[in-house]
């Protein structure tokens, strides 16, 4: 590599570095590289990890069960030789259990070739059948090992042959041919020093372009370190870098061009900046992520300006319906939005799971705006269902956080989210921003086709910008939640109501808590209650109630109000989040935590943080990793 750390090609989730060799100059080396960018990307997995550089012996690896501290320490204990060019993989177990044999990188080639994976590859029994009748032997569980066995013995045919050239991009080109399934694969061979390629389909890789080094990820934050331009590569390609170069193609090696863009943020957006965890500090980051997501939307004559949507203002102004597609938080962001859209535009919106979406004969033509939310842009629930909705001629506009992700590419426009980074599993901030982001589109759109005028639309573009001063007002009066939640760190079970926008609010917050504390954590709506769950309250049993604004529509507050004496009559011990002022609620609750007063739409921008802030102090009372709770990963990559 250039700079400071001599010339490398390396690769990171799957991370890689290439460099020109020691020649080159002194420096890190690839190692050093690749671990760097394996700690930025230990939030998308982390029970095992592993990396293999090339030294002067060969294919060197190393690799260990558990965090990426335990792989710190065996390189510790038995270090690898400096070399220019390295691999390195930190794993969320599909296919076998997490333990040192089944973590990448897998050797091929008798121990020459080396390869990282992410996916999962379908064929890989009927692959490892043929593999074995052909002498290959396997040591692991895993489908990976298959796709090293299969690329290894490609190459050695390859070679066998007589080939010249470059046999690894050429191997892994038929092995790509191969497979079928979602994966994104990355290999080194020791015939090839100063060479990583990779193969994508269907899971993430993006490439970042040094001076004299070149770089692979799962993401740019596996080489934010190094270098802010990155290259998105398209489905089913290849791409092989050196130091000074990089190739793409397709699986049949025809040439192919990626798309170069710089990325926005820096490393130090992508470290903890004196908080404890990610997720405090991304709960910090909220004001910021809100106002950043609201940034220039407007024109001076006060219209909504939202430059990214290149969808003809014709079709959007003939949509009939819209469909949001989003898994987990993002999909709680989704039912927020609805109350809003269906006010503002009054056009029929429903939210679906993606994973539950193609599988139920939806009704979907060319008048459906699909809505895609995802932080990451790359949870294959979401583009699968993206991917089925545009066969049945829907448009489709992403909400994104992740630039040069999958899902906005392969939607017909994308509204960014600016939140920055999100590392911590838990999603916090990128919650807010989809909130935000949904509320411009729904604008947007009320905007185009009338239903709202230029100054009603100022009045809440207005309301919407004082939204991230009020955030800040709670996150600098978090103390009494705060404690609230360490006190609870022995509660077996947390309920969570809410009714209209207050009732995904209440999800989200129960969700937070299952993902961090481990703990049964359920939201209901609050009108429902009476329809079965509230045999569920027995003495002492927490409820954290999200309740309405007193402006709120009709008596939905004077109902949230009868809920919560429901409840207490029976026990419960009740935490309201209640609009400041409201002291109605102080009769009827052990605990009130009040925030700014906001129109009733954008309540959720504020309710939310609350919750976040209690679920992080409850779980880390208990002593659990917040950043990286148990079985789960950041980027869900898999179906
Ligand atoms: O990257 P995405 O927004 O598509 O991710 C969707 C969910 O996997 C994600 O929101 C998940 O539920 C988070 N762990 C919630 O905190």
């Amino acid at each position: 590599m250039g700079r400071d750390h001599g010339r490398e090609s390396s690769a990171f989730d799957a991370v890689a570095e290439a460099a020109g060799g020691e020649s080159a100059g002194a420096g890190h080396g690839a190692l050093d590289v690749v671990m760097e960018g394996l700690r930025r990307l230990e939030y998308r997995g982390y029970d095992s990890a592993g990396v293999a550089v090339i030294s002067e012996q060969g294919i060197e690896s190393r690799k260990k069960a558990g965090k990426l501290s335990n792989l710190v320490g065996e390189l510790a204990a038995d270090p690898l030789p400096r070399s220019m060019t390295g691999i390195g993989h930190t794993r969320w177990a599909t296919h076998g259990g997490p333990t040192d044999q089944n973590a990448h990188p897998h050797l091929a080639d008798e121990g020459r070739l080396a390869l990282i994976h992410n996916g999962i590859i379908e064929n890989y029994a009927e692959l490892k059948a043929e593999l074995t009748d052909q002498g290959l032997t396997f040591v692991s569980d895993t489908d990976t090992e298959v796709a090293a066995g299969l690329l290894g013995h490609l190459y050695r045919t390859l070679r066998d042959q007589g080939a010249e050239g470059d046999l690894l991009t050429r191997a892994l080109q038929q092995a790509c041919q191969r497979l079928e399934g979602a994966f994104t694969l990355l290999a080194i061979h020791e015939d090839q020093p100063g060479t990583v390629v990779a193969g994508r389909r269907n899971s993430p890789l993006v490439v970042g372009l040094g001076e004299g080094e070149n770089f692979l990820g799962s993401d740019v934050s596996g080489f934010i370190d190094f270098t802010r331009r990155a290259v998105e590569l398209g489905q089913d390609q290849i791409v092989t870098i050196t130091p000074d170069d990089v190739v793409i193609s397709d699986f049949y090696g025809t040439p192919a061009e990626g798309t170069e863009f710089h990325v926005d943020w820096d490393a130090a957006a992508a470290e903890k900046g004196g908080f404890a965890s990610f997720m405090e500090k991304e709960i910090h980051d909220q004001p910021d992520a809100v106002g950043q997501t609201l940034l220039g939307r407007s024109d001076t004559a006060g219209n909504l300006v939202l430059d990214e949507l290149r969808i003809d203002e014709s079709i959007l102004r003939s949509v009939d319906k819209i469909v949001v597609l989003a898994c987990g938080t993002s999909a709680y962001a989704g039912q927020v939005a609805k109350y809003a859209i269906e006010h503002w535009c009054r056009i029929p919106t429903e939210v679906e799971l993606s994973h539950e979406f193609r599988y139920r004969d939806p009704i979907v033509n060319e008048k459906t705006l699909v809505v895609a939310i995802s932080q990451s842009g790359e949870t294959m629930d979401t583009l699968m269902a993206v991917r089925y909705a545009r066969e049945q001629g829907a448009k489709v506009v992403a909400i994104c956080n992740t630039n040069g992700s999958t899902i906005p590419r392969e939607s017909d426009a994308v509204l960014y989210t600016h939140a920055g980074p999100e590392i911590a599993v838990a999603s916090t901030k990128a919650f807010l921003a989809q909130i935000t982001a949904a509320y411009l589109l729904g604008l947007y759109l009320a905007q185009l086709r009338g239903n709202k005028y230029r100054d009603e639309i100022a009045d809440v573009m207005a309301d919407l910008a004082a939204i991230p001063a009020k955030i800040q007002t709670i996150l600098d009066n978090a103390d009494t939640i705060k404690a609230l939640g360490a006190d609870m760190a022995n509660a077996k079970s947390v309920l969570f109501l809410g009714r209209h926008v207050g009732f995904p609010v209440a999800m989200e917050g129960a969700l937070k808590l299952k993902e961090l504390a481990y703990i049964h954590a359920e939201g209901f709506a609050a009108g429902e209650l009476k329809h079965g769950p509230i045999a569920l309250i027995e003495q002492g049993q927490p409820v954290v109630v999200v309740m309405p604004s007193q402006s709120a529509r009709d008596s939905l507050h004077a109902k949230v109000v009868s809920n919560v004496q429901e409840i207490r009559a029976r026990g419960a011990i009740t935490i309201v989040i209640a609009e400041e002022g409201d002291t109605s609620v102080e009769a009827y609750s052990e605990h009130v935590f009040y925030v700014p007063a906001s129109p009733t739409l954008l309540a959720p921008l504020l309710t939310t943080v609350p919750l976040q802030i209690f679920a992080l102090a409850l779980a880390s009372a208990k002593g659990y990793d917040v950043d990286q709770p148990r079985n789960l990963a950041k980027s869900v990559t898999v179906e």
